[in-house]
Order: C-alpha cells, then structure tokens, then sequence
C-alpha cells in the first residue's frame, strides 16, 4: 500500500480499520482484530466507547472552539475534576504528550528563572520517552529517536533509570538543576518498573534541593496501572504531572497539572495553545472520568492486570524464549530472550495486533473495559502467538 503523498514518517502494517469497539478493530475488508495495545494506551475505554461518542457529538452539535481569550465553563470542570481526582491544584491543556510535556519543562525553567538559575537544568533517564518535539525528543533516551535532529536543545542532564545514587551524585556537582522528569514505569522503555523505593526517594531528592518532581503519566496515568496516576501507588505526590493519551480516549487533548508552588509559576502570558482545552475535547475528556468512576475502572484495571499476569506466568514463565514477565495494572510487558519484530506480522497474519518496545518486549496495554472471559481470551490468543512464534523461530535455520 503506498504512503504517498503522506509524507514517510511512519513504518506501517498493510492494513486500513474502518471501525471499532471494545477490543476489537474491523478492517476494510471485514476481517476484525484483537487490539492488544489500544492505539498505544490512547483508547482505554476500548475503541468507540459509547459514552465518549455520545458527548462528542453532543458537544459537536452546542460549540466545538472558542478561544483561550475567554473563559470556557467545560475546560473550569474539567480543571476542577482533574485536580480533584489527582490531588493537584492548576491544569493547563493542550493536545498531545508532547505538548503537556513541553509544557513541563517550560514550567521548571521558568521555576529556575524566578530563582535566580540562568541556565536551569532538568534531569531526565536513560531509555526515557517523552515525544517528538525538539525539547521532548532531547529529554527522551534514546538515540534513535534524535539522530538526524541536532542541535539538540540544552538544558538537560541525564541518568541511568531507577538509580537513585546517580541522581544524588548530580545534585552534588551540578547547582542549576531545577527539576526532575521521569515516568513512574517506563513503557517506550520497555516496561520498566522501578524498584518501590525509587519514587519516594527521587521525591526525597527534590525535597531536599528545592527541585521540582515532574512525572510523565502521559501513557500510565488515566488508570492505567490500577491508580488513576501510576505514583499514588507509591504514595508520591509530584509538583508537576502530565496527561494525554487515555485522557480523552482518542480525541487529543492532553493535561500539565501542577501543585504548591509549581502551579504559581506561569502568568498570563507565559504559555499557550490554540486548540488546548476546547470544549469538544474537554467533553470528551470529561466523559472518560465520569466513565472511569462508574465502571470502577482503576479497580478494573487492577484485578485484570493480575488476571492476566497470573495466566501469562502460568502458561510462560520457565520458557527457553522468556526472560521475564511483569505488569502494573494494565501495562504489561513479556520480554522473549531475543529482537522478535517478526512477530507483529506473525500476529497481524492471525488476526491479532501486538505492539514491541526495546525490540524484545512485548507491551500489552488493553482496554480497562474488558470483561474478566474478554481478559481470559486475550491472554490466551498472546500465548498461542508467542508459542506459535517460538516454534517458527526454533524450525528456522540460522545462518
Ligand atoms: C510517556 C510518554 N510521554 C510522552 C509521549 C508523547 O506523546 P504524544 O505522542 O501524544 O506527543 C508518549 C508517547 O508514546 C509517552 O509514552
């Protein structure tokens, strides 16, 4: 299928969805597919949920933009709730992870600013992801995905993920430091899943320095990891946390929320968005939390997670061609020995869409909407692929 005239920015399957619902994607030729990764955590609600199209359309119909100029009665509930439900007090929306985390940084730096660091630095991990922007591709960990785009911006320190000794060995030697960014389980990453400790203690480290805690939740919050943010497991409270992906299940619109002090920091002025917070997408974003509460879907997405990591372990564990299987709530990862890229078209071939990170983990993020036999099907659709491809992989001959 060719790309043009898009231009070549994506590696893409040759396939085209028409529709979908629940877990399930339907092609143009009516062929339908299990959707293990939902849109890359985007539609936690399952695709075309009901509630959410009901409010889009109803908003559609009312207003679907004004303008940042005014006040809009949709973006102050949604700021009321949002912070409500996280424990922070300001939000500012925009429309995508990238954005929200821009937003972050531009946030510590203008932190840094009023007190007095000229040359404000943010510390961010090793194998981190953050977005595509200039400021965000530079935060993010990964060389492939900034090679071909220097100068990089400056201002950024890094270090190795779920060390907290490194990050204390910055703050003795390096004084413009002004904030930390990270995720609370790294999914680009690989699902990473930092020891318990970790985030208290870079909590601990910001406390101490008069940094600001940035957490990243743009793919593990709005429930996902059976909290509705990934740190109130660790009974973490940041400064600063952004939102996007699920936040409004497939129209973008993504959250920087802050607290204390870091949400004194901008002014009129200071930052903006045209499209950030309109009421369509505040609608939809509302729809998610009313629907997050009625289902009780952060409890949801705890007892699934659990449901199929137990029949992941059960069917898996102890295989020549896993190196481990781990999960917090509805982000799993099932790490094979080996790169298994292969296996997407193995499984698109056989109705099913699998997402890899790291070249050798398999990364689940389905809906928290699926019922415990939906949760039970996928799991065992995962582990007939995995075995089937392990087969495939032994009869092949090696050169
Ligand atoms: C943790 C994290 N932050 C930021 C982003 C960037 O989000 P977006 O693609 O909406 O800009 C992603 C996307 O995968 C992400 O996983």
């Amino acid at each position: 299928m060719a790309n043009q005239p898009l231009l070549n920015t994506y590696g893409r399957l040759p396939v085209v969805f028409e529709h979908g619902r629940g877990m399930w994607l339907y092609d143009t030729e009516g062929q339908r597919y299990l959707d293990t990764f939902t849109g890359i955590a985007v539609c936690g609600l399952g695709h075309s949920h009901p509630g959410v199209a009901h409010a889009i359309s109803q908003q559609a119909e009312r207003l679907t933009h004004c303008s940042n100029l005014f006040h809009c009665k949709l973006q102050q509930e949604l700021a009321h709730r949002i912070c409500d439900q996280t424990g922070m007090d300001g939000a500012f929306f925009a429309n995508s992870g990238a954005e929200v985390n821009e937003t972050a940084i531009k946030l510590a730096r203008h932190y840094g600013h009023q007190r007095g660091v000229t040359n404000p630095s943010i510390i961010v991990m090793e194998n981190a992801f953050h977005g595509r922007t200039l400021a965000t591709l530079t935060a993010t960990g990964n060389r492939r995905v900034q090679a071909g785009f220097e100068p990089l911006v400056s201002g950024f320190v890094r270090a190795p993920f779920d060390d907290l000794a490194a990050v204390e060995a910055i703050a003795e030697a390096n004084h413009d430091v002004v904030a930390i960014l990270v995720e609370p389980v790294q999914g680009e990453g690989g699902v990473a899943i930092p020891d318990p400790d970790y985030l208290p203690g870079l909590r601990d480290i910001c406390d101490r320095n008069n940094w600001l805690l940035m957490l990243d939740e743009v793919q593990t919050g709005n429930a996902r990891t059976g909290t509705y943010l990934a740190c109130q497991q660790a009974g973490v409270e940041p400064d600063v946390v952004t939102l996007a992906k699920g936040f409004g299940n497939g129209y973008p619109i993504g959250a920087c929320l802050a607290r204390g002090e870091a949400a004194r920091v901008f002014g009129p002025g200071s930052h903006g968005s045209t499209f950030g917070g309109n009421p369509l997408g505040c609608a939809a974003a509302l729809a998610v939390l009313d629907a997050i509460e009625q289902d009780a879907l952060t409890q949801r997405a705890r007892i699934l997670g659990q449901r199929l990591l137990d029949r992941f372990r059960e069917h898996l564990e102890g295989a020549d061609y896993i190196h481990d299987i781990r999960g917090q709530g509805l982000m799993l990862g099932i790490e094979l020995t080996g790169p298994c890229s292969e296996l997407v078209l193995l499984a698109k071939v056989q109705g099913i869409l699998l997402n890899i990170t790291r070249e050798r983990v398999i990364r689940l993020l389905p809906p928290l909407t699926m019922t415990d036999d939906e949760a039970d099907y996928l799991a065992d659709q995962v582990i007939r692929i995995i075995k089937l491809y392990a087969a495939d992989d032994r009869d092949r001959p090696r050169q």
